[in-house]
């Protein structure tokens, strides 16, 4: 039987808690892996994160969280260290943290732009930081970045957006051209509208909802789990041969849209 075992890895998510980032947490879990997540302490998603933590538990899995401002470096690489000295090790991280607010190039102003950017990259830059000495020392690790389609397609809604999730894809390319032969194996997933409060926060309405579901060719909007199941595939030793990479899951939508 074909299965995806990641018995024996400890895995960070940065932006774990809800959304894509909890479904690649709870996949991690069921796959066997350790699993560290981190969100932003927001006390409005504290019922979703114990629900999340209780119903891995519940099901056997290992999993920890942390409050970890994506923005902190300082702090990032403190939990990075907190974790190799508990669990001595970090093999697979995946940078999932992002936020966006649609809005055109008038409306965005100078500290938007900065804002927007450092939360979808500098983040990863911070988390890719702290990791890579100790990756390289064992020479081993997993890094998937979840980027985002609107590097196709222009999509998303907002320049700054876009803007850092195509600075991901470099930030990807640039780690496995540097850091492959190093055992350091990195990839990069671009999600197009799946069901999470980001998405539904732009879409509010039933009628908007319905629209955006004609338009995805295999006739519905995605689930955390379409993508978790590609993170945890690419962690495992399936992805072994993957290096570099760019994989776009969005139901067809991109090719259907051109
Ligand atoms: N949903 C889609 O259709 C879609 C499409 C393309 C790309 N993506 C990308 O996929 C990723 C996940 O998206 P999602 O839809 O699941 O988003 P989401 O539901 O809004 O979740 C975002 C995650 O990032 C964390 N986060 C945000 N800002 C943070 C900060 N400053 N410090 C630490 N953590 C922070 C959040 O933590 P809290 O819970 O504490 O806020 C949460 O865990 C993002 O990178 C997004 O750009 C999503």
């Amino acid at each position: 039987m074909l299965s995806i075992d990641l018995r024996g890895r400890v895995a960070l998510i940065l932006g774990g808690s809800r959304g894509i980032g909890a479904g690649i947490t709870r996949a991690m879990c069921q796959a066997g892996a350790y699993t560290v997540f981190t969100h932003t302490g927001n006390p409005k998603n504290r019922g979703r994160i114990d629900m999340l933590v209780e119903g891995i538990g519940r099901d056997g899995g290992s999993v920890e969280e942390n409050t970890l401002d994506a923005l902190d470096p300082e702090g990032t690489k403190k939990l990075v260290d907190n974790i190799i000295g508990k669990l001595k090790k970090i093999d697979i991280l995946v940078c999932n943290v992002g936020r966006n607010l649609a809005r055109t190039v008038e409306e965005t102003t100078v500290e938007d732009w900065k804002k927007f950017v450092d939360i979808n990259l500098s983040s990863v830059y911070y988390g890719v930081k702290a990791v890579i000495p100790h990756m390289v020392e064992r020479k081993y690790g997993r890094i998937i970045l979840i980027g985002s389609s609107a590097v196709f397609d222009g999509g998303g809604g907002a320049i700054d957006y876009a803007a850092a999730k195509a600075g991901m894809t470099g930030i990807m390319k640039y780690l496995c051209r540097v850091y492959i032969k190093k055992g350091i194996n990195t990839n990069i997933v671009h999600p197009c509208v799946i069901d999470t409060d980001l998405v539904r926060g732009r879409y509010s309405t039933e009628e908007m909802w319905q629209k955006l579901s004609s338009q995805i060719p295999v006739g519905r909007v995605g689930t955390p789990e379409d993508i978790a199941g590609m993170v945890a595939y690419l962690a495992s030793l399936w992805g072994d041969y993957i290096c570099g990479q760019e994989i776009l899951l969005d139901g067809g939508r991109t090719m259907f849209n051109k």
